[in-house]
């Protein structure tokens, strides 16, 4: 018997891969995007945070919200002992758990920070969609301040930007603060519950559960059913109004192309007020790049006794990668070694073995056959590395004290001494 990834999981290897009709960049390009996310976060004074990927599930239920579909049906949930725990479908909640544990408010000012790492839904895998998918984002924490949200709007713009990713769109609204929403909600429910026998099963659960989730609906039917339903943002207070009215003017001076769309809700409870998607059409089904908002009930709703204002973005690093695909943007393959040492004969076999460790130690990346193979074979491993170099030994270049080097690309060889090996190969590595 064998042993497969679970559905909706992948392996990331060395060279990309077609996962039944999805591409699986290698390991470099992952590296490559996340270092450029990384160099994003710098440049917008983001401070690096990681959190276990494992949380009790009372900081999930009640930092996500328990009638949202990922506590209710997407949760990779165990317990161990008295301990119920889930992996972690999200980080928002998780790094808000980090800071009031930690008392970071003391440590003055607001608190940047931003994460990469690994998220787990129990999702119905598909383009796009997978059970482990691994999120960056950003959360500043302590702060009411528009500008925080512009700027977690900037950021978030700036990565994709980074790699020269076009068409995207970004949707925003507002919900208001913590009365808005549920003042809303009942608006709603009392526009749709007379046409209930028109819902599909899963909206006419929603309508006693979590209404404002209908407004996602994808069938025409429901569409029509919602064109004359009541507005959010009839229903938000007057100081959310005007903090909206800020971020929008703090956008476009910064050229952020928005669209302002009223029926955005996101789909965790957490949001208060400013809320934002950025989308794709390179996508499919699955549109959304990115999305994020403010959430000043939190830090209460999971027992802080304070309130602590803040605003982040998560974004999915598979969808990124399929706008990457879709846009065509070149993304590195796997790093080449510098030279392939190639022995001819058992005594040659043990100097290259050695040789390649000492040459290892001093910093140059060397691929070498254990496998006592021929010459040929040898060379042919060589071009299969892409080695810029092969550094040949047999008995002559042993007696000699000097390799052969050849250079892979022109073919061109020449003699080194063995104990100028490594400062030969150092100017051919760049
Ligand atoms: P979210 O919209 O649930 O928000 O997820 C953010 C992003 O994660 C999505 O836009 C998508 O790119 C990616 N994503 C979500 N689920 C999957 C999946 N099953 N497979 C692949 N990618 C997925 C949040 O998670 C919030 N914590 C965002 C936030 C941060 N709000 C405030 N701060």
């Amino acid at each position: 018997m064998t042993f497969q990834n679970i559905p909706g999981t992948f392996d990331i290897l060395p060279d990309a891969y077609d996962a039944g009709g999805a591409m699986v960049y290698g390991s470099a390009a992952w590296r490559h995007v996340e270092a450029t996310v990384r160099d994003v976060m710098r440049r917008f004074g983001f401070q690096e945070i990681r959190t276990p990927v494992f949380e009790p599930t009372d900081l999930v239920a009640r930092g996500v919200g328990g009638t949202t579909d990922i506590v209710q049906k997407e949760m990779f949930a165990f317990t161990k002992g008295s301990t119920d725990y889930v992996l972690r479908p999200e980080i928002t909640a998780p790094v808000m758990r980090s800071y009031l544990q930690h008392h970071l408010a003391q440590r003055g000012g607001t608190q940047k920070l931003y994460y990469i790492g690994p998220c787990f839904r129990a999702e119905r895998p598909q383009r796009g969609r997978f059970r482990q998918f691994h999120q960056f984002g950003t959360e500043t924490l302590g702060t009411d301040d528009p500008r925080a949200d512009a700027e977690t709007i900037a950021c978030m713009v700036a990565v994709y930007d980074a790699f020269g990713i076009t068409g995207t769109r970004l949707r925003i609204n507002t919900l208001g603060d913590a009365e808005s929403r549920p003042r809303y909600r009942e608006a709603l429910r009392a526009h749709l519950a007379p046409h209930a026998d028109q819902l599909s099963e899963t909206s006419r659960r929603r309508l006693d559960t979590n209404p404002l989730r209908i407004l996602d609906t994808k069938s025409p039917d429901e569409q029509t059913l919602l064109e004359d339903a009541p507005l959010l943002i009839d229903y938000v207070d007057d100081a959310s109004r005007a903090h909206y009215e800020t971020v929008k003017a703090l956008l476009t001076s910064l050229d952020i192309d928005f669209v302002e769309d009223p029926r955005l809700v996101r789909g965790l409870d957490y949001y208060t007020q400013t809320a934002f998607e950025l989308e794709s059409d390179d996508l499919g089904a699955q549109s959304a790049l990115a999305g994020g908002g403010r959430y000043d009930g939190l830090a209460e709703a999971v027992g802080s006794k304070q309130a602590v204002p803040a605003v982040g973005f998560a974004a999915g690093f598979e969808r990124l990668f399929l706008a990457l695909e879709a846009q065509q943007v070149a993304l590195p393959d796997r790093p080449d070694p510098a030279a392939f040492l190639v022995a001819l004969g058992e005594e040659a076999e043990r100097w290259v073995f050695a040789a390649a460790h000492r040459l290892r130690k001093a910093g140059l990346a060397v691929g070498l056959d254990v496998r006592g193979r021929s010459l040929k074979a040898q060379m042919k491993e060589a071009n299969r590395q892409n080695a810029r170099t092969a550094v040949i030994v047999g008995k002559d270049e042993l007696a000699a004290q000097a390799a052969q080097v050849k250079d892979m690309e022109t073919g061109e060889q020449c003699s080194v001494p063995f104990d100028e090996l490594a400062e030969a190969l150092k100017r051919s590595e760049v």
